[in-house]
């Protein structure tokens, strides 16, 4: 028999989009419930939730979290009729935008109680102290947001818990005042509790109490137990290390040059020409000069450290006389945000710009670009070389985290070696972008090693199913225990 699951996360595309994080949230539960699981989301309602036009939500029930009423919606996802629980309180409704912080870019300084009532809410569903929904057998949490679900769920007879890491980056330590405020109970106050160096560690809930951790790539969930990569709970993932397995992220059927709604022309590996048109388009579309014989690379993403922004942006004032053109999309730190604009002002037929957060529009620099660089200094899984993949854009990698297990290296001495997916980059630095920049030119001119190396990442499978087989064994493993 299959488990019932109830998938926490703080995001799920479409209703809510920052990161990665969503696209995993709005397809790895369609993908399991294809499978036979009965899934079911649970997400905050916040203000500005993408609802389609006939899309409804119903209330179902009012509960009392810690003495304030909180309301539960139902909704489904738009495409995979997945059961999606809103749980609804000022807090997250009466704010709009970004989920995690204002409009000055700032966290908003009550989110450690608002995702601490998030989590009391998951809870009492996942218990079954909710109407007539039944208590669920396994708890999937998600990222900090929910690492506090294990926590108050580490009893033996609640559900079991997984719980994965899309970014160890970001751990929600709040000061030891929080906590107080927040009336957990004193015992989750210990250096194998939630305490952290003096402070509250909500992710810490997540790694010590749940059941299985997962993280985004085989390569990643290696890269954690290590000082260099751990943020400081290297030690704790070693500890738990047979209990750590790292899952890869697939691709959400959104994402398919053949029938992707934001592209001007359709294609597939045995229509991979027809890209050329895309890429015409998105050149007319930026204002770079139209050409398709100077080679098009892209990026798309969150424009923080963690991306290497800053590298990309030297290289870019470092592009001497090469023949490129560059389109950057993304927003993020107000100061990248800044350079990325100056070096389109200062050099427009190679660099395009576009500040700020547009789905088609990411869509678009898959379908138009010849190649799509990310020079990740860490990258627990990515998506967007997987998307390129797919697309036929070569992706330009640092080989780090999910980029190692996905991209198979350009040997530069054998163009066409019958392997190859990508380039890349075994060191990050600006010399290493702007050779890997060098070698995709030198590709781009070899048109047979270049069609082969599209074709052969076209040619690669990451949908769902195998990863959410992954979870369904692993789910089915900790019922066990
Ligand atoms: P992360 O979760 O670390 O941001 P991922 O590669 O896993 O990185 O996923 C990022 C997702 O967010 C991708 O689907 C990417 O296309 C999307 N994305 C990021 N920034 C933007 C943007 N400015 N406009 C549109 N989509 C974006
Ligand atoms: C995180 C990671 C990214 C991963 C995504 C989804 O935001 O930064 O590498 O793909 O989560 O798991």
């Amino acid at each position: 028999m299959s488990p019932s699951v109830l998938f926490a996360t703080s995001e799920a595309y479409p209703l809510i989009k920052t990161g990665g994080l969503a696209d995993v949230s709005g397809a790895l539960p369609i993908a399991l419930q294809d499978l036979g699981v009965d899934v079911r989301i649970v997400l905050p309602r916040y203000g500005d939730l993408h609802l389609r036009g006939d899309q409804t939500t119903e209330h179902i029930a009012r509960l009392e979290v810690v003495g304030q009423p909180v309301d539960i919606l139902r909704t489904q996802l738009p495409d995979g009729n997945v059961t999606v629980y809103l749980v609804d309180h000022p807090a997250f409704s009466a704010r709009r935008g970004n989920p995690y912080m204002g409009p000055d870019g700032n966290p908003w300084h009550d989110n450690p109680d608002r995702f601490t009532l998030f989590c009391r809410a998951v809870v009492m569903l996942a218990t079954g102290a909710v109407n007539d929904i039944p208590a669920f057998d396994v708890v999937h949490a998600n990222d900090w947001q929910t690492g506090l679900v294990p926590a108050m769920l580490s009893s033996a007879e609640n559900p079991k818990t997984i719980f994965t890491l899309h970014n160890l980056a970001y751990q929600g330590v709040f000061d030891r005042a929080t906590f107080e405020r927040l009336g957990l109970p004193w015992s989750l106050w210990r250096p194998d509790g939630l305490e952290f160096w003096g402070n509250m560690s909500f992710i810490k809930g997540g790694i010590v109490f749940s059941d299985r951790i997962t993280t985004v790539s085989p390569t990643y969930a290696r890269e954690i137990q290590t000082p260099e990569f751990g943020y400081g709970l290297d030690g704790l993932l070693r500890h738990r290390k047979d209990r750590l397995v790292g899952i890869l992220n697939g691709i959400g059927s959104d994402w398919d040059p053949k029938h992707d709604p934001a592209l001007v022309a359709h294609y597939d590996r045995e229509t991979l020409p027809k890209k050329q048109e895309n890429k015409i388009a998105l050149q007319r579309e930026l204002g770079l000069p139209v050409d398709p014989n100077v080679p098009l690379i892209v990026y798309v993403g969150r424009l923080v450290d963690q991306k290497g922004i800053d590298l990309l942006t030297q290289a870019l004032g470092k592009l001497g006389a090469r023949s490129v053109q560059f389109a950057i999309l993304g927003s993020g730190e107000a100061h990248f945000e800044q350079s990325l604009r100056v070096l389109a002002e200062q050099d427009p037929k190679r660099i395009a710009v576009r500040i700020g957060y547009d789905e088609g529009l990411a869509h678009r620099f898959e379908g138009g670009g010849d190649a799509f660089l990310m020079p990740s200094r860490f990258e627990p899984c990515g998506l967007n070389q997987l998307y390129s993949l797919r697309y036929g854009t070569v992706p330009i990698v640092h080989g780090v985290g999910g980029l190692n297990d996905t991209v198979v290296p350009l040997n530069p001495e054998v163009l066409d070696d019958g392997m190859a997916t990508g380039i890349v980059m075994d060191y990050l630095d600006v010399n290493a972008i702007l050779w890997a920049v060098d070698l995709f030119s030198d590709l781009f001119a070899d048109k047979t090693a270049l069609e082969a190396v599209r074709s052969r990442g076209m040619s690669k499978c990451y949908d769902w199913v195998a990863s959410a087989r992954a979870y369904l064994d692993l789910y089915q493993n900790a019922l066990k225990q």
